[in-house]
């Protein structure tokens, strides 16, 4: 988990590697650091965020690393990039390498110095290990040893050019004139180049800043595109506002229109199927759990919900099924890992991602793009309704293509996600009244947001965001389980979030509300109905949709209660302590 960067070309190579390891911050900012051939090679690195470097030399090839640490705690010695023992060879490493351990005992028989305790540091040195004079051969002898994921970026003080390999780890190639540039992630060099080359895994390239050769492992060359993206630089920047996830809460009206429309405008998928499992982790496996109620409801077919981390123990029982796995980044170490057993098991599969050509895109038979853009700020907010989105896309046209609704009711259901877009814009009138409820969740140390049925994923939903950006501890419920056990921990003035739609769970949510506030809880309540007022603490009103639907509004409303809580206690809202946007481990 970490971000790299290359480049090489006529520009200063410190000025655009810190420009890109900054829209790369996201992806960890454990320690940071960059090599730059200037004569010989020079490097600058720190623990910490990337302003702590203090580079002072220059030349006009270089690479760069921000860290998620996983070996080695987070300090200036386990900092990218790695040197070899000769100081002339630099690497920068994402991904893990499983075998390090008997890798590094090995060459230290024979000879290597180690500096750091990180699995990375070994790949310089194998580097060293079968440099003759020509970093290519060097690198393709290197990479052959290494077992694990990686993206690598590497070069040589006494050659102009630069290798890169991936495998289960993301790597792109920019392509500027007399200039070329390397990332984990496109807006890395976005303002220099919209043109880029995406690696898939197994595949290694030889760049120089006038050419770019792409080989399998074995050295076989490979023809690859170049494909031009839409985003323009100043999308990925914060365009005005203060927080990139303020910004990309106000950008999901827009994200929700463009992945309908992408949905919409592309061929149907024919995939036939009696059940569902759907896979994803933290917020994606909300919107898979949202997902589940609208597929059984529409569908009238099973389907199971799955963490990533816990699809591998469940057994290989008799059973064939649709597997649909949600990963916003394509990156997700325990999402990808179960996507290659099912591929193995020989189940069909759908991937939901928001990233062109990510790792996921390898695993499964049929893609859907969520079109939200770059997401940057470490919670995810438009790529979540966008997630949802293309599941009640999903879920309507398979029950039209079923034959399970009328074209009447299908028009009807489209047209109500359509006016998704629109709903959401609502919820930012109430904007006012969600910063003073966030006044009084604020003061409190401890909170639960209940819901039932579609609305109980959406509570465990506005509670993981809710502690993961403001630190306040806070758990969803579905409502009709607190009476068996957390009720317990109610206490006075302790903040419950209750969802109240209209809809056959309306009665039964106004009980379980009774029930806490009979226990002096604070119930702040999202709904539609302004009768729900005579219940509860504090109202927010949201706007009134059909309530299959209801999960859009109550969630973007959510969103914005946490953010505006982290805002009152100073948080660093976009990078939440010991988070990291794309988990790549395990
Ligand atoms: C929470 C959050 C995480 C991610 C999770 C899965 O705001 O962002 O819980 O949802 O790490 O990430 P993806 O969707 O990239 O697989």
């Amino acid at each position: 988990m970490c971000g790299i960067v290359g480049y090489i070309g006529f520009r200063s190579a410190r000025e655009v590697l810190l420009n890109s390891l900054k829209k790369l911050e996201y992806r960890g900012y454990d320690s940071a650091g960059v090599a730059i051939i200037s004569e010989e090679l020079k490097i600058e690195k720190k623990k910490g965020y990337i302003d702590n470097l203090k580079i002072d030399f220059d030349g006009s090839v270089g690479i760069g690393h921000t860290r998620w640490a996983t070996h080695g705690i987070p300090d200036d010695r386990n900092a990218h990039p790695f040197t070899d023992c000769s100081g002339k060879i630099a690497i920068v490493h994402n991904g893990i390498i499983e075998n390090y351990m008997e890798l590094k005992e090995k060459l230290i028989e024979e000879g290597h110095q180690f500096k750091s305790d990180t699995d990375s540091e070994v790949i310089a040195h194998l580097i060293e290990k079968y440099y003759q004079g020509n970093l290519k051969d060097a690198f393709f002898k290197a990479i052959s040893h290494l077992r694990g994921s990686f993206a690598i970026v590497a070069i040589h003080a006494d050659e102009r050019k630069i290798m890169a390999a991936k495998k289960d780890s993301p790597l792109v190639v920019g392509i500027g004139d007399h200039e070329k540039f390397l990332a984990s992630d496109i807006p890395a060099f976005l303002s220099y180049t919209n043109r880029v080359m995406i690696l898939k895994d197994g595949e290694v390239c030889e760049v120089t800043e006038d050419m770019v050769n792409v080989y399998d492992f074995s050295g076989k060359k490979i023809e690859k595109k170049i494909e031009k993206i839409n985003w323009s630089a100043e999308d990925a920047e914060k365009g005005g506002y203060e927080h990139f996830m303020l910004k990309e809460i106000y950008e999901q009206p827009r994200a929700i229109d463009d992945t309908l429309h992408s949905l919409i405008s592309r061929n149907e998928i024919g995939m036939d199927f009696e059940k569902i499992v759907i896979v994803a982790c933290g917020t994606s496996y909300h919107a898979g759990l949202t997902g589940k109620y609208v597929l059984e409801n529409l569908l009238h077919i099973p389907v199971e919900v799955y963490y990533g981390s816990e699809y591998r123990y469940r057994a290989e029982v008799n059973d064939s099924y649709l597997a649909i796995f949600i990963t916003q980044s394509g990156e997700t170490a325990d999402t990808l890992a179960a996507a290659k057993r099912a591929k193995e098991i020989g189940f069909p599969s759908l991937g939901i991602t928001n990233v062109v050509g990510s790792s996921i895109t390898n695993y499964v038979d049929h893609v859907l793009y969520t079109y939200a853009g770059p997401e940057i700020g470490v919670a995810a907010t438009k790529t979540f309704t966008t997630q949802l989105t293309t599941l009640y896309y999903f879920a309507i046209n398979s029950a039209m293509n079923r034959g399970l609704i009328s074209k009447t009711k299908y028009r009807e259901l489209m047209n109500t996600l359509r006016e998704m877009a629109h709903a959401v814009e609502e919820v930012f009138e109430e904007e006012e009244k969600i910063i003073e409820a966030s006044k009084i969740i604020a003061e409190k140390e401890h909170m639960f947001y209940i819901g039932r049925g579609l609305n109980y994923p959406i509570a465990l939903e506005g509670a993981l965001k809710m502690k993961e950006i403001s630190y306040i501890h806070a758990e969803g419920y579905p409502a009709g389980e607190l009476k068996h056990g957390p009720i317990a921990l109610i206490s006075n003035g302790m903040p419950v979030i209750a969802l109240v739609p209209e809809d056959s769970t309306y009665e039964k949510m106004l009980s379980n509300v009774k029930e806490v506030s009979a226990r002096n809880a604070y119930v702040i309540a999202l709904s539609p109905n302004e009768d729900v007022e005579k219940y509860v603490d504090f109202l927010i009103r949201v706007p009134k949709t059909d309530p299959l639907f209801s999960p859009f509004v109550n969630a973007v409303a959510l969103q914005l209660l946490s953010y505006h809580t982290a805002k009152l206690l100073g948080r660093e809202i976009d990078k939440p302590k010991n988070l990291a946007k794309s988990v790549t481990v395990e």
